[in-house]
């Protein structure tokens, strides 16, 4: 049952409850205690409130595009107006330090007003008809980016505000409407979200918001026929299942990853340590981009892995309010599965350098040396603050173990000799490779993408951008 804790959801054009009263709770991982509500949404009055999203679609796309973009570009103030209320919820709601719950506000201000810009300049093209044997100079063709329709935007619990803004702008700057799916932890933020969109100025029924349960919603959204695309982040599994039910549609699927931090005998430690520590436990080790093992020569290893520890030691373990590096993780099974990876390690022959300790869901970082491939640390992602590390000979078996695992989203590699660097970076199987530094999005213009496991389809503003436009031919005959 709704109470005042109930945060409304955008349906059909109106902030509503669910006509079935029915709701879904939202605790805080830290405070365990309950937040609020959403709606927990039917099939039937998504479907009805869908309808109005795709026919709203029609004059949305016949604005200008610079009426488009001030509407987004004033989303963009007021999230900065709001940055610390929104921040709060995000704090709040998924147990993010404080100061980064602000600042993915302040990102997401930054990046929708690039997205604006970028799409100012995305223009069609004209192709002349006497190119191709046959033709005839009497054919102009006009190739230009007409909108897919209604796009499918699922958000992450990680950052959801930031990586749901990043779908749903590109969406809308093309004249496109949206369906969003926010994670249910996580939920609130986005609502909150859009609410500033709404008080931009956009037409309610341009968005619907689809809170409730995955198991009522999930599939009927993906298999929805108004969908005409589909931008998913979150886990490998979720991402393999909308891959395999959406039919005929584009999708974008940013998933899991297993980064690699390839460290060479002749990198600078310091700087290592620091960029790795930094990689591996920002935000508890729970981003996919995190560094998710360290592959470092034998020879350096011991002194690697005390530089690390050192730093690992000084990490502010704690509560989001203090601005702890460390807080607890987003559930109990979410720490129950870290917890598993540590403990099977250890049964194996790791050794703790530090860490593996446990309040609850709140887990220290945890530092593990002698890793080895029969350990499933080595190859299963951790969502938490774990970081292994495998000793290896050489930089082909560096390589070797780098590209065995199932997933491809990023690397590092650590090294003075940048010519070597650049030639290991060649062929790793991965969407990007950072030189001496950790892996991350950032900037967040740059291409985005993961391979093999770990996605399908490109991010990043201009990319995104074009994930939601299709060709449109006119061919004129003089
Ligand atoms: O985990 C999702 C990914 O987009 C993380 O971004 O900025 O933490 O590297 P970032």
């Amino acid at each position: 049952m709704p109470t005042d804790q109930t945060v409304k959801t955008l349906i059909h054009g109106e902030w509503n409850v669910s006509s079935s009263h029915k709701t879904v709770d939202i605790y805080s991982p830290h405070k365990n205690e309950l937040i609020g509500q959403v709606p927990s949404l039917s099939q039937e009055e998504l479907d009805a409130s869908i309808k109005s999203t795709v026919e709203a679609q029609v004059a949305w796309e016949s604005k200008s595009i610079q009426d488009r973009g001030d509407i987004l570009k004033k989303w963009a103030d007021i999230l900065e107006e709001r940055k610390e209320d929104i921040g709060h919820a995000i704090m709040n709601e998924v147990a993010k330090k404080k100061g980064s719950a602000v600042s993915e506000v302040t990102r997401t201000a930054d990046y929708i007003r690039y997205t604006v810009e970028e799409a100012f300049r995305l223009d069609g093209d004209v192709k002349r008809g006497d190119g191709f044997k046959g033709g005839s100079p009497q054919k102009i063709g006009m190739v230009e980016k007409a909108p897919l329709g209604t796009i499918l935007a699922i958000g992450p619990f990680n950052y959801p505000v930031n990586l749901s803004a990043s779908k749903i702008a590109p969406a809308l700057m093309q004249g496109n409407s949206v369906i969003f799916k926010p994670a249910t932890q996580g939920a609130i933020s986005g609502i909150k979200m859009v609410e500033a969109l709404i008080d931009a100025g956009l037409p309610k029924e341009l968005i619907t918001i689809a809170t409730g349960r995955g198991s009522v919603i999930g599939d009927f959204l993906v298999q929805h026929p108004s969908v005409d695309m589909i931008t998913f982040t979150g886990g490998t599994g979720t991402g393999r299942h909308i891959s395999e039910l959406s039919s005929m549609i584009p999708v974008v699927l940013e998933l899991g990853g297993k980064d690699p931090a390839i460290v060479l005998e002749d990198a600078d430690l310091d700087k290592t340590a620091k960029e790795i520590v930094q990689g591996a436990y920002s935000y508890s080790g729970q981003r996919c981009t995190a560094i998710k093992r360290v592959l470092v020569k034998d020879e350096i290893a011991d002194e690697l892995a005390g530089k690390i520890q050192a730093q690992v030691d000084d990490l502010s373990v704690g509560m989001p309010e203090d601005n702890a590096t460390i807080t607890p993780l987003i559930n109990q099974k979410s720490a129950d599965d870290v917890q598993n990876l540590i403990d099977d390690a250890k049964e194996k022959g790791a050794t703790v350098v530090t860490g593996d300790k446990r309040e609850d869901n709140l887990l220290y970082p945890t530092l593990l040396d002698h890793v080895t491939a029969d350990m499933n640390v080595a190859w299963e992602e951790p969502f938490g603050p774990v970081l292994p590390i495998i000793r290896v000979s050489d930089q082909e078996e560096a390589i070797r173990l780098a590209n065995e695992s199932e997933y491809g989203l990023q690397a590092s590699v650590f090294s003075k000799d940048t010519e070597r660097a650049i030639s290991i970076a060649n062929r790793l199987e991965v969407g990007s490779v950072q030189l001496n530094a950790k892996t991350e999005r950032g900037p967040d213009h740059f291409p985005f993408l993961g391979v093999k496991a770990s996605g399908l389809g490109v991010q990043g503003i201009q990319e995104s951008l074009l994930s939601v436009v299709r060709d449109k031919v006119t061919i004129i005959n003089m």
